[in-house]
């Protein structure tokens, strides 16, 4: 019988994630509705917005008024993304309640990201950490391109460990480990995951899939056998890097609950109600679900 954990901390990405790589205006209400539907589902961390620069991500430009206008729930986390102290001053003025950093494992791909090197991006960081530290504030981390780079190719394994290992050093609670483009395989993503955690406690670690070739579910039960307990996805299979080329959307948090549900592990998350958040949200997009459980015709 495969080692699983009896409980898994789903973290959605799709008011984020998701919303970032739409071209399409949507609407700051359909936003904040979306976001609250995701609550009532049961999910207990949304990432919710970035406080990117508005020029980078136009999509997200209205991150204060999302903020502004969101009726948060009791016992959830809303994370949002911060990319320099400018990005954690707004995040701060905002309310936001953690935040979370972004730098990568390949050089190429964080200059088209964030404009900086990998040190360059771990230095601006630093600001973060200490306005975090000082208003109590979580940080998240997250390491792109941990199994490739769409500019770079193959990723050296001990680079995403390293990087791990100084995000976790500078203060980052959680550090998330992305595959940004959807290329790893089951194997492939256990390795990569176990090197990390020789660096950075596994209880420290999540993992975030975009499913691009159709492995996400099965990299994350092979990293769920590793260990792993903190999964990111996004409802409807929303998402992708604007940033880098050929990403499509992550793991969709339905099909995730599904088999999470059929393994018996724990989420605390309703089916039903995410059904209903991926329906709303495709719906705005004008699009079907793109999560396998989203296109069951139901009653
Ligand atoms: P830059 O152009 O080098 O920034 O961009 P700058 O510091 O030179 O500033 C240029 C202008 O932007 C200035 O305004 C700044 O004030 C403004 P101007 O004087 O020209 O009017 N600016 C800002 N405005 C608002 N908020 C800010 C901010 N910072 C500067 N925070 C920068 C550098 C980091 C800002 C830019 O590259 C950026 O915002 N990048 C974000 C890209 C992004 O959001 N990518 C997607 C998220 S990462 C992802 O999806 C991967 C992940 O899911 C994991 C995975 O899948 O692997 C997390
Ligand atoms: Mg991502």
């Amino acid at each position: 019988m495969a080692n699983l954990p009896q409980k898994v901390r789903v973290v959605e990405v799709g008011p984020r994630d998701g919303l970032q790589n739409e071209k399409q205006p949507v609407a700051t209400d359909v936003k904040i509705e979306f976001i609250e539907r995701l609550a009532a589902a049961g999910l207990s961390t949304i990432e919710t917005t970035s406080f990117v620069s508005p020029k980078w991500i136009p999509q997200l430009a209205d991150a204060e008024e999302v903020m502004r206008g969101l009726r948060r729930r009791r016992g959830v986390t809303y994370p949002v993304l911060v990319p320099n102290e400018k990005g954690m001053r707004r995040a701060l003025a905002a309310g936001a309640d953690e935040v979370a950093v972004f730098t990568a494992a390949s050089e190429t791909f964080n200059r088209k990201n964030i404009n900086a090197s990998v040190d360059e991006s771990l230095d601006r960081f630093q600001p973060i950490a200490e306005l975090a530290q000082e208003h109590g504030l979580r940080m998240r981390g997250y390491v792109s391109c941990v199994m490739g780079c769409p500019y770079e190719g193959a990723v050296e394994i001990s680079k995403v460990a390293d990087v791990a290992g100084k995000l976790a050093a500078m203060g980052c609670y959680e550090i998330s480990l992305g595959d940004t483009i959807g290329v790893g395989t089951p194997t492939a993503a256990r390795t990569m995951l176990e090197a990390v955690a020789l660096r950075v406690p596994m209880e420290q670690l999540a993992v975030h899939f975009h499913d691009t070739r159709g492995q996400a579910l099965a990299n994350i039960f092979a990293c769920l056998e590793a260990g792993v307990s903190v999964v990111d996805a996004s409802v409807s299979g929303l998402g992708g890097c604007p940033y880098a080329g050929g990403a499509t959307g992550n793991v969709a948090t339905e099909d995730l609950v599904y088999m999470l549900s059929g393994l018996d592990i724990e989420t605390g998350v309703s089916l039903q109600e995410l059904l209903d958040a991926g329906a709303y949200i495709s719906m705005a997009l004008g699009r079907q679900p793109a999560s396998k459980l989203g296109r069951i015709p139901r009653e």
